[in-house]
């Protein structure tokens, strides 16, 4: 085969005062000069930081990956990107989700790079990078951290973010005491990788091998697993093939593609934030998706893994059980996979998972026996949210999905911590608990709030679960009845802002409604007294504030939906 000429080749291949300067300042790292004669320069594009945990062990990652990219005759440069670290940045890592993607997209673009591999781990680290990348659409691999091993404490398994929402309600109810809740600290995250929960980490590393993105086994294999080491390695070297083959990603991120990943985020009880990720990343390859896609698609399949938090399971097991290529078969042998879609090895995703074995129906079950029925992410839509919202079946109480309560709104997040734990607080477990404001605007950024914690004085009475209502987000290792992402958002003027406490509220999932039982006429003299928030001065929240679009859009900046492929207008002397 004869490869395209090299696009590295435009800055290291000339002979002039420019390709000296190209490579002269290289060689200051000791690069010898037949390094600059055609090899493929594969960056590795690295989310290190020792302020995103789950992302700390990536230099020891980025070692393998370049093991394979020499092998393979490849010119392995790091180079790091925007870091966002889940549980440390504030306001909320999801408000700069799209600021790394543009850092992303304009490190790659801007530099001699013929392919890249991306490492990506804590929530927002893998559709920043793969965003970016789309936009660029270069020969692209991407390459997950790895989950945690299992959390132990008392005897027993406890999962990242999960058990946190478990035990903080038990100190608040007076179950657990506080010197336990610290001790439980150092128990649930004892080894490097992200999240074990089937959380968004986990979910989104699902989804980059469900969507070709990764080799076969990037999912699950734990991040301290000798055999991330070696998947990394083989990373290296697929990559300098692909980049001789100049498989892009906009051959890989097809229509199939994302439907197949929709259909494995149900069977996996993923994250609902799977649902704004995918349609971002679509937005910038330029496959149209929508979020009613995420209901006609996928919302009547079985959930089939038996994780946390939709089940008792964490990753680990879910590895030592067979993982996604397990769950990507079942997929396949009942219909609901796209046999042809083509993956980063060159091998359509049917021959990587056709013979995929299960070692455990505990923890990966099977269609005719699967772990929950009907089990994907609904959209609803009504007066509270006419662009939709959407709930997570796998997660909520069956017995509340019908349900009619007089609503207890609090109209933002720090008015909600203000009174949630007063016990004078006008509630019981029949409210509909309504928070606005927190949305992509409002918040700004939408952060992981939408599943309010419950009154203690209901918690005591043993009550676990109520509706809940907002136009949040929620953990992915968070659950509940909770109706997220409505849109348009409160702080954009939507209708989740005209809600006031003593109406009543009727969800409706099987028939996908969510409506605020108010007249019209009362609704357009409230909206009548609406004022918009007032926009932040200056930065990039203000950029961030003036152009994010709704959930139901994928919470892309307007400007940045698509992509501009990787030529550079112009060179720099
Ligand atoms: Fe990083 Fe959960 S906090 S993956």
């Amino acid at each position: 085969m004869t490869m395209k000429k090299l696009r590295s080749q435009e800055w290291f291949g000339r002979k002039d005062r420019d390709g000296f300067i190209y490579r002269s300042w290289m060689k200051n790292q000791g690069w010898p000069h037949d390094m600059f004669n055609g090899r493929p320069v594969i960056g590795i594009c690295n989310t290190w930081s020792e302020l995103t945990p789950c992302n700390a062990h990536f230099r020891e990652i980025a070692e393998w990956v370049k093991r394979g990219v020499w092998e393979a005759g490849g010119f392995p440069l790091e180079f790091p990107v925007m870091s966002l670290g889940e549980t440390l940045l504030r306001p909320t890592a999801m408000l700069f989700r799209n600021l790394a993607s543009m850092d992303v997209e304009e490190s790659i673009r801007g530099n001699p790079i013929d392919g890249v591999v991306l490492l990506m781990g804590c929530d927002k680290t893998t559709p920043s990078l793969l965003m970016g990348a789309a936009s660029c659409d270069l020969p692209t691999i991407g390459l997950s951290g790895g989950p945690m091993l299992n959390g132990k404490f008392q005897g027993h398994d406890i999962g990242s973010g999960t058990g946190v929402w478990q035990m903080s309600e038990k100190v608040r109810s007076g179950q657990m005491k506080l010197e336990e809740f610290f001790e439980a600290e150092s128990c649930m995250h004892r080894s490097k990788g992200h999240c074990m929960t089937m959380g968004t980490a986990s979910t989104m590393a699902s989804m980059v091998e469900a969507l070709g993105m990764a080799l076969p086994g990037n999912a699950a294999i734990p991040a301290v697993d000798a055999r991330r080491h070696t998947l990394a390695q083989f990373t290296g070297r697929r990559i300098v093939e692909m980049v001789k083959q100049d498989l892009r990603m906009s051959q890989i991120l097809t229509r199939a593609a994302f439907q197949n990943a929709i259909r494995a985020n149900a069977a996996i009880g993923g994250s609902t934030n799977a649902v704004i990720h995918l349609i971002a990343i679509a937005g910038r390859i330029g496959v149209p998706l929508t979020l009613a896609e995420f209901d006609t698609l996928a919302s009547h399949l079985p959930c089939l893994v038996n994780l946390q938090p939709s089940g008792a399971y964490l990753m680990e097991d879910f590895f030592y059980a067979g993982a996604l290529p397990a769950v990507l078969r079942e997929l396949g042998e009942n219909g609901a996979l796209d046999r042809d879609a083509l993956t980063v090895n060159g091998q359509t995703i049917w021959k990587n998972v056709a013979e995929a074995p299960c070692w455990n129906r505990e923890v990966i079950h099977t269609f005719a026996n699967p772990f929950k029925q009907n089990s994907g992410i609904a959209v609803l839509r009504g007066n509270l949210a006419p662009d939709g919202a959407v709930i997570k079946l796998s997660a909520a109480s069956p017995q509340l999905l019908q349900h009619t309560g007089r609503a207890v709104v609090f109209d933002s997040i720090e008015d909600f911590y203000a009174r949630i734990d007063r016990e004078d607080l006008d509630i019981d477990e029949t409210c509909v608990m309504v928070l606005q404001n927190c949305g992509p605007r409002g918040y700004p950024g939408m952060a992981e709030v939408g599943n309010m914690p419950l009154p203690p004085k209901i918690l005591r009475k043993g009550v676990k679960d109520m509706v809940r209502i907002s136009d949040a987000r929620m953990s992915g290792t968070a659950y509940g009845t909770v109706v997220l992402h409505a849109s348009p958002e409160a702080a954009a003027g939507g209708p989740l802002a005209l809600a006031r406490s003593g109406d009543t509220i009727t969800l409706d999932v099987p028939a996908r409604s969510i409506r605020l039982n108010v007249d019209d006429a009362t609704l357009a003299a409230r909206r009548a007294q609406w004022t918009p928030p007032p926009s932040p001065a200056r930065g990039y929240v203000k950029l961030y504030t003036e152009h994010v679009q709704q959930a139901n859009l994928g919470a892309d900046l307007d400007f940045l939906v698509g992509k501009s492929g990787a030529p550079v207008a112009r060179d720099n002397h």
